[in-house]
């Protein structure tokens, strides 16, 4: 099974170039990654990723970002604003409430447009240019979009975007208005959004720019080279465990080939890769589903609904990758209610840790995990917070406090603050 943590490093086929090839994850099929465009396997339209003849070490590393992980990815350099070294935020009360030894949050949301869509893209995009590929192209719950428009625009290109309607958060939208992505909304939930998409793709209209591009997730991997280095630095030791919100499964599945890789290199004991544990909004849930069922892969849901809007996804396509990943570093999957999400926004905000919806479901899951005695007082964890409060206003309105309007006078002012 190509998929398993302890698979040995892999032999390099004719096909590769420069020591990177693309392979099928479900039949082996092996391809060159730069002479056509393709998104999934010729042969049995399986999940694709890219390989390397020789995996990286941490000596390998240098440099500042998502490049400073170029050993770990098919380019040197890439289309960059610059993105990565994000913070990771010591939160001690809530590491102290919560109940867990160490709690840490990894902040995506301070990527250059506000998510870790951002890692994605430097290297997404310049793929795009390797192969001389002409619009640019996504479905998207709105942190992609707006990621696809800056770097888009950042390399030159065309972009084209496809958004559920009246579900995408303001400041997303704002964002790929502005970095002048052609956006188009259409009447039906994200995931028919990516079935769109995906036939614009096919038909050689747009080169398509989704986590289904296995380039995508490369620039993701950097998500878990950082934490890990990051954490090592200041524990000596490795987090027992990683938390993340999880929609189309993308940053699962980029953060366990991360992990994978620097094994079959020799930087990292199997034993010291932290569980990774998705969490989900209770209404879009079929992650959580197949993982509590033993499932190998998911059910379509065609109705979802949850505040987090970002993570409103039935269907996802990088569950094949991600399923494998939770269940070979002995992790979960659980859901949150939107209450619970919206509780947890508030303690992160309380921190000083602005987020949005979907990146606070992981202290939402960390804490119901805790309550559950799933997660041990003892361990180390880390949570991701993939995008920033700023991307969804509305949400942020609601879950804060309304403004108190007050007299233009100082006397009117200091007797309202004794009221
Ligand atoms: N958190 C945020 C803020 C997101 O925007 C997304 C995905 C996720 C988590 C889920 O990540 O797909 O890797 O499991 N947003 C996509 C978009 C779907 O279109 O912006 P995943």
């Amino acid at each position: 099974m190509s998929l398993e943590l302890t698979a040995p490093a892999p032999e390099e086929p004719s096909v590769a170039d420069d020591g990177t090839w693309l392979e099928c994850i479900a039949c082996g099929a092996q391809f060159a990654p730069f002479e056509d465009v393709r998104y999934t396997c010729d042969d049995c339209d399986g999940l694709l990723e890219v390989r390397y003849a020789s995996p990286p070490t941490w000596d390998d590393f240098e440099g500042r970002g998502v490049w400073r992980y170029n050993a770990a990815l098919p380019f040197e350099e890439g289309v960059s604003l610059p993105e990565g070294a994000t913070p990771l935020h010591e939160v001690p009360r809530l590491e102290a409430d919560v109940g867990v030894e160490t709690l840490r949050v990894k902040h995506e949301g301070m990527n250059p447009t506000g998510s870790f869509k951002d890692r994605g893209m430097t290297v997404g995009v310049r793929v795009a240019k390797e192969l001389g590929v002409g619009r640019l192209a996504c479905a998207s719950t709105g942190n992609t979009s707006a990621a696809l428009a800056a770097y888009g625009a950042r390399g030159g290109m065309e972009t084209l975007v496809l958004l559920p309607a009246g579900k995408v958060a303001a400041g997303k939208i704002a964002q790929a208005s502005l970095h002048d992505a052609r956006i188009l909304e259409v009447d039906g939930n994200f995931d028919s959004c990516l079935d769109i998409v995906q036939d614009l793709a096919a038909r050689g209209e747009a080169y398509l720019l989704n986590s289904l591009n296995p380039f995508r997730l490369e620039g993701q991997k950097t998500i878990g080279l950082e934490i890990l280095e990051e954490f090592h630095e200041d524990y000596g030791t490795y987090p027992d465990r990683i938390v993340l919100p999880v929609g189309n499964a993308g940053n699962t599945s980029a953060l366990y080939k991360a992990f994978r890789e620097l094994v079959q290199s020799g930087a990292l004991d199997a034993d010291d890769v932290p569980k990774l544990t998705g969490v989900q909004a209770e209404g879009a849930a079929p992650m959580v589903e197949a993982i509590e069922n033993g499932w190998d892969e998911t059910r379509r849901w065609d109705e979802v609904e949850t505040r987090a809007t970002a993570i409103r996804i039935g269907n996802p396509v990088n569950a094949p990758k991600a399923l494998p990943g939770i269940r070979e570093t002995n992790g979960t999957a659980v859901a949150v209610s939107d209450e619970e999400i919206t509780e947890a926004q508030r303690d992160l905000a309380g921190e000083g840790v602005g987020v949005e919806p979907a990146s606070a479901a992981s202290v939402a899951g960390l804490r119901k995990l805790r309550a559950e005695g799933v997660v041990d007082v003892d361990e180390q964890v880390v949570c991701l917070t993939t995008g920033h409060l700023l991307k969804d206003p509305d949400a942020a309105f609601e879950a804060g406090d309304d403004p108190e309007p007050v007299p233009n006078d100082t006397e009117a002012v200091l007797e309202h603050l004794a009221e």
